[in-house]
């Protein structure tokens, strides 16, 4: 079977490290590229862990392309409490050999849609606005994208970030906005659907099994998450929403999905960044995407640990 070929936006991060992880230990999809937006930490951390990340699984040749430091219109939001003041927790990497490409990620997305149309899947799972502004800068690529999974939102879900909103469409609500209004082929995977996969210390105690630096990377950056999820959510685990949305691309079985009509709020009030549904068509709003809002979990979380597994025991000490 052809793997989906696949471009990750990212805010690497921690759960967004398990996400790259997760795709370099999958055969049905290959990796583009990276392209690096602000969030979890500054663009340019994210880009030393992407780079770092990608040498950690030997996989250096997958360009990553540093993208926007800032929201199009909030001001900068930044998570060090969560993925701590490098991005990757407790984890520790030696400084990253390869470069970032010369290409700016809003132009790289573009070059690389517009020349295979159809065939790019893009994968955002971070603040969206480097998406947003490529579709701004060369609206063409909203045909020419074969599809959009977006780690974001809130729908029925409380939010993670304010008591309504989650962090990648509070962080750019504005970009969020252009996104979700733009005709791409969307599906929006939000926290109603990643809230319900926590990885456990059990869990990260089966990859420590295997003798790998991957696994050690693992236990590392997520020790770090886990401590975040305690303190501030009484979660036991940590929430690993971005492998989540990166499994949908090839494993869209896990959840269940209803297509609506769905919005993100930037009136600026205390719904800033808010996203909604319009259940029932109370607005005469055709429907912009499928949102995952039902999902099986530990089939999801055992996927996971299965890929990692194999991972760790190609990259072994
Ligand atoms: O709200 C969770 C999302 O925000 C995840 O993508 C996490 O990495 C952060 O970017
Ligand atoms: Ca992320």
């Amino acid at each position: 079977m052809t793997p989906k070929r696949i471009i990750i936006d990212t805010d690497p991060g921690i759960d967004d490290a398990l996400a790259i992880l997760l795709a370099l230990a999958s055969p049905e999809v290959q990796v583009d590229g990276l392209t690096i937006v602000h969030g979890n930490c500054s663009a340019d951390q994210g880009t030393v862990n992407a780079l770092s990340v990608l040498e950690l699984a030997q996989a250096a040749h997958v360009p990553v392309a540093k993208g926007c430091s800032l929201p199009l219109v909030q001001p900068s939001l930044l998570a060090p409490e969560t993925h701590g003041k490098t991005g990757i927790g407790y984890a520790q990497l030696p400084p990253p050999k390869a470069r970032p490409a010369a290409q700016h990620a809003v132009d790289f997305l573009i070059e690389r849609i517009l020349a295979a149309p159809g065939e790019i899947t893009l994968v955002p799972i971070g603040p969206l606005t480097n998406l947003a502004m490529a579709i701004r800068r060369e609206p063409r690529i909203v045909e020419a994208v074969k599809e959009v999974v977006i780690m974001g939102g809130a729908i029925r879900h409380e939010g993670n970030t304010t008591p309504l909103a989650e962090f990648n469409t509070y962080v750019d609500p504005h970009a969020a906005h252009i996104v979700y209004h733009s005709g791409m082929p969307i599906t929006l995977v939000p926290l109603d659907v990643t809230y319900q996969c926590i990885l456990s210390d059990a869990d990260v105690a089966r990859l420590l099994e295997q003798k790998s630096p991957v696994a050690q990377f693992i236990a590392d950056a997520t020790r770090f998450y886990m401590e975040f999820h305690d303190e501030y959510q009484q979660i036991d685990g940590c929430i690993i929403n971005d492998p989540l949305a990166l499994a949908l691309v090839f494993a869209p079985q896990l959840v269940d999905t209803e297509t609506l009509y769905v919005d993100v709020d930037i009136s600026g009030g205390a719904s800033m960044g808010k996203t909604f549904a319009d259940f029932y068509r109370m607005e005469d709003k055709a429907p912009n995407m499928k949102v995952a809002l039902g999902v099986r979990p530990r089939d999801f979380i055992e996927l996971f640990l299965e890929r990692m597994e194999q991972l760790c025991q190609h990259i072994s000490n």
